[in-house]
């Protein structure tokens, strides 16, 4: 068999993942500054703080660990899109300046996500699976989500 073929397929998608991955379709996410305060402002005890840093700070805070394979397109799309997108609806980095009624429905979004489990997202939890929450975390962090929010609640003014 000719494996010249093959072969020149393989260089061309070496070849054009190389190129492509200069394009960044989401901005550029690894600039922004980074903020090692996780939810600053907030009351989060270290076993909460841990388990945010370790298993959700990735995509919502502005200190992505960007492994080298995230570099090649298109696997650098895919992560771009999920980080571009959770750090969207929640930034740990920028928390103190989300607005206190946003804060209020995330910590309350964070508590139900938490105890169904349903985050870090399935892609994610693939390829780290020890990103996965325990039961005791689950409990933990939504218990915790749920005490924050009320803290949060008592101290901001009805409007
Ligand atoms: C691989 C990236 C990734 C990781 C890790 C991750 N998330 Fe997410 N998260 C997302 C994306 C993307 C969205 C937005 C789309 C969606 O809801 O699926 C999201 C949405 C959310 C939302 C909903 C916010 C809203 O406004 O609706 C909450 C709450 C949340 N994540 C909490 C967590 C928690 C807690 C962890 C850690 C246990 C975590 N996430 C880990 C990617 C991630």
């Amino acid at each position: 068999m000719n494996v010249g073929r093959p072969l020149l397929a393989f260089g061309i998608l070496v070849a054009s993942s190389g190129a492509l991955s200069f394009l960044h379709p989401w901005g550029n996410l690894r600039a922004v500054p980074r903020n090692d305060a996780i939810m600053g402002g907030a009351n989060v005890p270290t076993n909460v703080r841990l388990i945010l840093q370790n298993k959700c700070a990735d995509c919502h805070s502005n200190n992505t660990h960007w492994p080298s394979y995230s570099r090649f397109a298109p696997g650098s799309w895919l992560m771009e899109h999920d980080v571009h997108d959770a750090r969207e609806h929640l930034n740990f980095s920028t928390w103190s300046q989300i607005d206190a009624d946003a804060r209020i429905d995330l910590l309350a979004k964070i508590a139900t996500q938490s105890r169904k489990g349903e985050m870090p997202i399935k892609q994610y939890v693939w390829i780290h699976p020890s990103a996965r929450l325990t039961d005791d975390e689950r409990r933990l962090l939504s218990t915790w989500a749920r005490t924050e929010r009320n803290r949060l609640r008592n101290e901001t003014p009805q409007r």
